[in-house]
């Protein structure tokens, strides 16, 4: 039988993401539900490491849950990879009284959690916060819908400007090695040409689709770009690319970067965060562990989190045939 938890810690860790503050104000309000202590952990295993805590009632969280960002901080940690890293945060967790963990992060913070499980039996249940999307075991990572939206606005605006002055914008967005922030926000905001790791487009068929695009009339064109896309030119060498070889073509770069990340949740991330919040709670006070909590086919499910780390999210095919009849 396992022991009983008393002690629940909470941390956020990698890319920080909207929705991981109203994930937070979750676990510490399922915790006060249950009766059981929850304890926030700052700037995830470093701050663990140190024992860098603060005790979370139910209204200290209050206030929160409309917030971008994480009120725990987020940090990467080097020293948590070392076994004596994880001897450290162990130490402290059992100082604290802590007796079970739930991180909020990316396959990186899961592949911590796991590594510590398996060296020290610590009851870990992982919540996926990320706006990549890339994360195997779950429909929607926190995060993700929030960032859709910021993008799709943000290239509205920068296609009044576009077709102010009949240019072509390449539009780099943010997904790490994965493509669906691109793909999404391409045929959200009538993107002329979208490019993503998944599906090489190649030089020559950029050009042929931008020809076809002046050729039907359009004065102006937006090409989406997805960080990792492997065309082999980023942004500022595709805009060169262009215009040496499309002469009719003005063209224009906007790397929209960091704000991606920011901003008030969305309605759908806050009641996801707070859907999962209260899985990863009382999963591991049945005595569960080891498990991702995720949203598949609109239920919250549980996904071993060795799998959620090894595994692939994949890219939706239909997605992709709806942006090329979009694109016609
Ligand atoms: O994983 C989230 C993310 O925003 C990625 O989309 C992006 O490539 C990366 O983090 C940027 O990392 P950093 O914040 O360390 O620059």
């Amino acid at each position: 039988m396992s022991k009983k938890i008393k002690k629940i810690g909470v941390m956020t860790s990698g890319g920080d993401a909207p929705g991981m503050n109203a994930a937070i104000r979750s676990v510490a309000r399922t915790c006060a539900f249950h009766g059981i202590e929850c304890v926030g952990i700052y700037r995830g295993y470093e701050g663990m490491m140190e024992g860098d805590f603060k005790d979370l009632s139910a209204r200290t969280v209050k206030g929160i849950i409309n917030k971008g960002g994480t009120v725990l901080k987020s940090a990467r940690s080097q020293e948590f990879r070392t076994k004596d890293g994880r001897e450290k945060a162990y130490k402290a967790l059992n100082a604290k009284g802590i007796d079970a963990l739930v991180t909020i992060g990316g396959d990186g913070t899961f592949t911590g959690a796991l590594i510590f499980n398996q060296e020290y039996n610590f009851p870990v249940m992982g919540i996926p916060g990320t706006i990549d999307n890339d994360i195997f075991g779950t429909s929607h990572t926190l995060g993700y819908d929030t960032a859709l939206n910021t993008v799709v606005e943000s290239i509205d605006k920068i296609r009044d400007t576009a077709s102010s002055h009949n240019r072509l914008f390449f539009v780099e967005v943010m997904g790490r090695d994965v493509g669906h922030i691109a793909l999404n926000v391409g045929i959200g905001a009538g993107a002329e040409e979208i490019l993503i790791p998944e599906e090489d487009l190649g030089l020559e068929r950029l050009l042929e689709s931008l020809r076809r695009s002046k050729k039907s009339g359009k004065s102006s064109s937006i090409v989406v770009v997805a960080e990792g896309d492997k065309i082999g030119k980023n942004v500022f060498e595709l805009k060169d690319y262009v215009e040496e070889n499309m002469t009719e073509y003005e063209v224009r770069v906007s790397v929209l970067g960091h704000m991606q990340r920011g901003g008030a949740p969305s309605c759908f991330d806050r009641v996801l965060a707070s859907r999962m919040g209260v899985k990863a709670v009382e999963s591991l006070m049945e005595g569960q562990s080891n498990f991702m909590v995720g949203l598949l086919n609109d239920k919250i499910a549980l996904t071993p989190l060795e799998k959620a780390v090894k595994g692939k999210s994949q890219i939706n095919k239909e997605l992709i045939r709806v942006s090329d009849i979009m694109t016609t």
